[in-house]
């Protein structure tokens, strides 16, 4: 074991982590999803939700996980095992795994497309469109081409599996220092633009003037869902990556640091996309077609549009690659160390498998577009049962191991390693930190959950009754 422990790899620094620990987080949740589930719940008021949860359940939680990973130097199997000696726990930390194997098997096809539009952009398609329901059906015609959505699909497995063959520090960290400045330097470039437009201010005023009538309990569920999914968190990515941070470093700052980051690319892709929706004309609501349908019409309509819709959808296609490298790090970490295979191994053989299980998602839009299961497609059901189940269950376990199963005060006297006074001058830091995982935590991922899986749902039909 100490072998092992003295060969484990760890990041080369403390930005390092932070860029690839935002890296995982800022992903299609960030630039595709977040929109379009703004503009769908209404804007402002839905982005107050939205940030509360971020603050008030993410912060806490995402610090809970990197803790478990750094505190035992293992993927999320080995972590729980260790922490607990129980079989149970170790099951939870392998649903984590399934989790990654899953979430990367539908997401790695939505990646694809993103990759598939930048030659769209630059092969000047989008100028012959000229409304969204014909980009549409552009778009339809695409992912229904059974050769070109597995082939991107396939394409952006390699370009992930590249990555993280090439290890912690070689691959994704290197990866993340020259994508992430990249990332953002092409989303304030993108930023300026959509402002800059006359009559860009309709679309600031959208994501700034809140509309509290949008407001329900089913709204706040998924604006919980959504930070969940865009923090990365409740499979072990976030522990994956905490278990190759130094005990010198602090979790709390880090867990900070990578939710202002996270969040900030979220409202700024915001303001980019719906500056620019508003500007020309279109409207917000368009749910996940936003990106597809409405954005390639949005950019013909403006000045340079040629050149922005090229940008942004490489933006779209780096964004998705350091995010889809943290899942096929989970699976990767998780052979290497419990099983002692070698990296290149790992990545070669899940990198595989993993293609193979997302080719039904990918077929879902085409030749098997019509097997349901539990009347999904099999891309829906593999991301209703990836993001809507098996996350929220692995943060509300999460929560209810550290509170219960290992006990804050291991927890804290691990937590305060790297975080010099921080909790001497602020003890109710700590305190809060106790709350919000022992109570808020718990309780309100409970009922995402129950939302998820429809029981809620019943609950209130049969109380109107
Ligand atoms: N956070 C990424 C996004 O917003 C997706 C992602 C990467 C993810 N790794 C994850 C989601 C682990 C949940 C768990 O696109």
């Amino acid at each position: 074991m100490s072998l092992q422990e003295n060969t484990r790899e760890q990041w080369g620094s403390k930005l390092g982590f932070i860029l690839a620990a935002a890296g995982s987080a800022i992903g299609l949740g960030n630039i595709w999803k977040f929109p379009y589930v703004v503009g769908d719940n209404g804007g402002a008021a839905f982005i107050l939700v939205y940030l509360i949860c971020t603050a008030v359940i993410g912060i806490p939680v995402l610090m809970a996980e990197i803790l478990i990973g750094r505190t035992t130097q293992r993927n999320p199997v080995g972590a729980f095992r260790q922490l607990s000696g129980s079989k149970f726990w170790s099951a939870v930390g392998g649903m984590g795994v399934v989790a990654g194997f899953v979430i990367l098997s539908y997401y790695a096809v939505v990646a694809g497309w993103a990759v598939g539009y930048i030659y769209e952009a630059a092969s000047g398609k989008f100028f012959e469109f000229g409304e969204p329901s014909n980009a549409g059906h552009h778009f339809n015609s695409l992912i229904e081409d059974v050769w070109w959505i597995v082939g991107y699909f396939s394409f952006f497995m390699i370009l992930t599996m590249g990555v993280v063959f090439s290890g912690v520090q070689k691959g994704i960290e290197r990866g993340s220092k020259i994508m992430m400045p990249i990332l953002f330097v092409l989303l304030i470039i993108l930023m300026v633009r959509g402002l800059t437009l006359p009559g860009a201010g309709e679309g600031i005023a959208f994501l700034l003037t809140p509309d509290w009538s949008h407001i329900s309990g089913q709204s706040i569920l998924i604006a919980l869902g959504q930070a969940f999914f865009t923090l990365s968190m409740g499979m072990g990515a976030m522990l994956t990556y905490g278990s190759y941070m130094s005990k010198k470093d602090s979790i709390p700052i880090a867990s900070i640091q990578i939710v202002i980051l996270d969040t900030s690319i979220a409202l700024m892709a915001g303001v980019a996309i719906f500056a620019a929706v508003f500007a020309t004309g279109l409207l917000p609501n368009a749910g996940p077609g936003l990106i597809f349908h409405t954005l390639p019409v949005v950019f013909t309509k403006m000045p340079g549009g040629f050149l922005f819709s090229i940008i942004f959808f490489i933006l779209l296609s780096i964004a998705a690659l350091t995010s889809s490298i943290s899942l096929l790090e989970v699976i990767t970490a998780y052979f290497v160390d419990e099983k002692g295979w070698k990296r290149h191994k790992a990545v070669i053989v899940f990198g595989i498998l993993t293609f193979i299980l997302g080719i039904p998602s990918a077929l879902s839009f085409n030749i098997l577009a019509d097997v349901k299961i539990f009347s999904l497609t099999f891309f829906d059901f593999a991301d209703f049962i990836a993001a809507n189940i098996l996350l929220p269950l692995g943060g509300f376990f999460i929560a209810i191991f550290v509170a219960k199963v290992w006990g804050f005060d291991k927890a804290i006297s691990e937590l305060k390693h790297g975080t010099g006074k921080l909790f001497n001058k602020n003890p109710w830091l700590l305190t809060a930190w106790k709350i919000f995982i022992r109570y808020f935590a718990p309780v309100s991922i409970f009922f995402v959950l129950l939302h998820s899986t429809g029981i809620l749902d019943m609950i209130f039909k049969a109380l109107s009754k």
